[in-house]
């Protein structure tokens, strides 16, 4: 074999379905596995007769690929890449590129960039989304790090990546752990999504009594008008799905404890570490860890009770599919304001997240590609002018929306996602909050200072206590 053009280093999921995109356009790929078994299994069943070259030692696999080497990692975030890291430094030169396209956290894509920077390896953080399909056609990637490396990357994996109108879903967003910091915005927006949808899902099973059939298919319908998307899409298939052993929806075999790996956790810190309020992304992000709390959850069983008829919904669903339509699109708009901080630290435009998510990646969607057509020329904060913009759908939307927040609490069915897109939205449309009170409790008890509206500079008041001495 002559020189591989591109290494892949890690077989799980994404990293064989990636290996086989790149070698699909063209270029002659390496690949290696910690566990060596996966390498020889890969070789000899999907990638047999394709231009992939397995290598069960990791001086071949680095030696095989020309130069610059471009080695692309597809491992467990967290440790494990500083291990691989570590094994690979003696063996690369200056100008070499290791891209990180694991799940990592954006601050370890910081420290490593540098440290990587420092012997002179180009390291690029790359958030990838897709799943293992979007890795096989072509996913969206949102990449950081070093610049050069980036040119000299696109070249060979841009061809890989998802395309929306001749636009390819791929793109530079600025130094160090910027790639890794726009994907863990992208799967915060996609657990509060889908916090939204199984809400949905909720009211309309337990308290309205339609089957997961119907459901599937009424998620379906919406599919087609504005709440197109994968998410949407994809829940109406999983809700038609029947488990052919026992002929029954599968999804309603299944126990309902949410998992997370922690990315969306990750959206909620780096929100509450930049003083952004993502509320909706939270209250998805919760809603998963109090699905686990199941010692707590049987405390107080409590059937839920009917709130609306079945025969109501069957002729005007809108009271349901308006409050998702309004939680969806505040979704995006919470992340897009966790991106405007992003963008103050990386310097990327928002923007540009809103367009490589219109293809390959988990969040794609009509609310995505609207956004990113209102945002593209915009000037100032993304979050405001998404807001301005979306100010006389979000008031129609508003009298379904409160009525199904409503309808689903009196009926015992939770709605938090909903519910906190409902408040984020009365707040930002409240001129004044009772943050006023809250400044002045504060001054009271911790003389914590208090601004006025009549008067400049900062104030303490006794309150009319008297001090005792
Ligand atoms: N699955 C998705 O939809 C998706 C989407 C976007 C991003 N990601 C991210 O992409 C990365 C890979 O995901 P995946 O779904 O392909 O995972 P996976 O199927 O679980 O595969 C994990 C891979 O990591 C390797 N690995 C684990 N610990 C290692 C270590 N200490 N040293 C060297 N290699 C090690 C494993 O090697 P062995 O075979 O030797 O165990 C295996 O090749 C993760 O960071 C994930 O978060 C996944």
């Amino acid at each position: 074999m002559s020189s591989a053009d591109i290494g892949v280093y890690g077989l799980g999921v994404m990293g064989e379905a990636f290996a086989l995109n790149l070698e699909s356009r063209g270029l002659k790929v390496a690949v290696y596995n910690r566990t060596a078994e996966k390498t020889r299994q890969f070789i000899e069943g999907k990638a047999r007769g394709r231009m992939i070259y397995g290598f069960t030692d990791l001086k071949g696999f680095v030696q095989s690929l020309s130069k610059p080497r471009i080695i692309v990692l597809f491992i467990k975030a967290g440790k494990p890449v500083d291990d691989v890291l570590a094994d690979l430094s003696g063996m690369l030169d200056k100008g070499d590129i290791v891209m990180d396209c694991g799940n990592s956290h954006y601050r370890d894509s910081d420290r490593r960039f540098a440290e990587l920077g420092s012997r002179g390896t180009r390291f690029l953080g790359v958030g990838i989304s897709g799943g293992e399909e979007g890795a096989l056609k072509g996913p969206s990637m949102m990449i950081g790090g070093d610049f050069s490396a980036y040119i000299d990357a696109e070249r060979k994996v841009g061809p890989a990546a998802a395309i929306f109108e001749n636009s390819r879903c791929i793109s530079y967003f600025g130094d160090g752990g910027a790639g890794h910091f726009v994907k863990i915005v992208h799967n915060g927006i996609e657990y509060a999504v889908m916090q939204a949808i199984a809400e949905a899902y909720d009211y309309l099973s337990r308290a309205a009594g339609y089957s997961s059939l119907e459901i599937g298919s009424i998620f379906e319908e919406w599919a087609k008008g504005e709440l197109r998307s994968f998410l949407l899409q994809a829940a109406a298939q999983v809700l038609k799905y029947v488990d052919p052993d026992t002929q029954r929806p599968l999804v309603e075999l299944i126990v309902d404890e949410a998992e997370q790996k922690g990315t969306g956790r990750w959206s909620v810190e780096a929100a509450l570490e930049l003083g952004v309020a993502v509320p909706t992304i939270t209250a998805a992000v919760e809603q998963r860890t109090l699905s686990t709390q199941r010692g707590l959850r049987q405390i107080t069983p409590c059937p839920p009770h009917a709130s609306a008829t079945k025969r109501e919904l069957d002729e005007d669903n809108t009271l349901v599919r308006d409050a998702l339509r309004a939680t969806m699109l505040l979704s995006y708009v919470q992340g897009i304001s966790l991106l405007d901080a992003g963008a103050r630290t990386y310097g990327f435009r928002v923007s540009e997240a809103l367009r490589v998510w219109r293809a390959g990646c988990i969040i794609r969607s009509r609310i995505v590609e609207e956004l990113y057509s209102l945002l593209s020329y915009a000037q100032g904060e993304a979050a405001t002018v998404a807001l301005e913009k979306n100010l006389a759908l979000l008031e129609e939307l508003m009298p379904n929306w409160f009525g199904f927040v409503a309808q689903a609490s009196s009926a015992g069915i939770p709605t938090p996602a909903t519910a906190s897109a409902l408040s984020y939205y009365l707040s930002i449309r409240s001129r004044r909050l009772p943050a006023n009170l809250i400044q002045a409790v504060r001054d009271y008890f911790g003389s914590h200072m208090f601004r006025r509206l009549d008067r400049e500079g900062y104030f303490h008041s006794d309150w009319g206590r008297k001090v005792e001495r």
